[in-house]
């Protein structure tokens, strides 16, 4: 039988995901781009034998706002050491009443664009790299297979998830009005966040397959009788259940290598490069 197509897995660390120590044989890399840093240095590893590459979205110490996340940077950079796939964490506060804070994960499938200052394509003429315009089609922005293994794993670790969910990514960085947070329900979105967007679309651009696992710390801001989010909750929340968001990626790594990946990549491949006019 032939062999499968060599998987190198990106690991996006949100605000809560932060130990490199997921990783063996780590390797710090500083990857210059033409975007400028990274939010971090990538950290170089293995997990359960697949080579995978650590970004902390935030910085080492969790420093960089999400309106100033260098997203080009992040993607370029995990491209050019070879990532296929992207497996991204992120805080988000839940819309919804059934999913309770802390219990419940979100593999989301659909977003909401609500930013405002931020670079969205890496197709805008000031690079001799990506030239041309790029059109990417977004009416499923998540890699469906890849959704399909984190949905996967977080059954075999018997977790509460959804296998569908809409994010709000705003601009931040302060939180939601109660108006934005009831008008967001109103609109069928499922949890709020920060940072999905522009990550998913740009990881899209470059032909990557992009999944994100979402960790509810909070009921944002429309639940009468519940404290409103705050930094503080929001910490504390993660600093009881960020474990779980871990766990789910080792397993998911796993689960990866069980699949060949060839069609899936050469599909996003082909999809990323005839959307460049
Ligand atoms: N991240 C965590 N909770 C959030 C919220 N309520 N709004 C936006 N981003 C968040």
């Amino acid at each position: 039988m032939a062999d499968k197509m060599a998987l190198k897995v990106g690991i996006i660390g949100g605000t809560g995901f932060d130990d490199p120590l997921i990783l063996t044989d780590r390797q710090e890399l500083n990857v210059p781009t033409p975007f400028g840093a990274t939010s971090a240095p990538l950290i170089n590893g293995t997990i359960s034998g697949v080579p995978c590459v650590l970004l902390l979205r935030h910085g080492l110490k969790h420093e960089i706002s999400p309106t100033h996340v260098p997203f080009r940077a992040n993607i370029h950079a995990l491209k050019s050491v070879g990532c296929t796939h992207l497996l991204a964490t992120t805080a988000c506060g839940s819309l919804r009443e059934e999913i309770v804070p802390g219990e419940v994960l979100v593999v989301l499938d659909q977003f909401i664009d609500r930013t405002t200052k931020r670079h969205s394509t890496f197709y805008d003429g000031t690079t001799d790299i990506y030239e041309g315009v790029c059109h990417i089609p977004m009416a499923e922005p998540f890699c469906h297979h890849t959704r399909h293994i984190l949905s996967q794993s977080c059954t075999q670790l018997g977790y509460k998830f959804l296998k569908t969910g809409t994010v709000v990514t705003i601009e931040g960085p302060r939180f939601s009005t109660k108006a934005e947070s009831k008008l967001y329900q109103n609109w069928n979105c499922d949890v709020i966040n920060m940072t999905t967007v522009p990550e998913v679309t740009l990881a899209t651009e470059l032909g990557m397959s992009y999944a994100a696992l979402a960790l509810p710390t909070d009921y944002d801001c429309w639940r009468d009788g519940t404290e409103s989010v705050t930094v503080e909750n929001v910490l504390k929340v993660l600093k009881v259940n960020g474990g779980k968001a871990k766990e789910v990626i080792v397993k998911s790594i796993e689960n990866l290598k069980e699949s060949d990946w060839l069609v899936v990549s050469e599909n996003n491949r082909r999809k990323a490069v005839t959307s460049v006019m």
